[in-house]
């Protein structure tokens, strides 16, 4: 499981609570995995959600990086730009073959090793942007 910690913080407390919110929801599916199989609702309701939550998230990173003219911003929109492919290459094995246990579990261990990697290595860039 992952944790939101200190070493997370963007100084936007709003991009804060959404990768909380993100880190939550790769939880509930790494939960979800330990369980009996997931069913398919309960799966494409937390795949829905996801997938919508994160284009927003995205966007509105983007939005505030470009605010506080953080120099990072050209390299946190072509990481997520990637990552969207990848979530797209994975939605589409998905609606092929469905809520395969060995699928869903390596959508979330790339979910999670992105997100913390992600944070730490580009969208705590924001942090000296917002308090200078
Ligand atoms: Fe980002």
């Amino acid at each position: 499981m992952l944790t939101w910690s200190e070493q997370f913080a963007t100084g936007s407390p709003l991009v804060d609570t959404q990768h909380r919110m993100l880190i939550e929801k790769i939880n509930e599916l790494e939960k979800m995995l330990a369980g009996s199989a997931p069913s398919k609702s309960a799966c494409d309701d937390l795949l829905n959600f996801l997938g919508s939550y994160v284009v927003t998230h995205f966007k509105f990173e983007e939005q505030c990086m470009v605010r506080y003219q953080c120099p990072a911003h050209e390299q946190n929109k072509q990481a997520h730009a990637a990552f969207l492919g990848v979530f797209a290459k994975f939605k589409e094995r998905y609606l092929a073959e469905g809520p395969k246990p060995e699928l869903l579990r390596s959508l979330q261990t790339t979910a999670s090793d992105w997100i913390k990697n992600h944070i730490l290595s580009v969208d705590i860039k924001l942090k000296s942007c917002t308090t200078s």
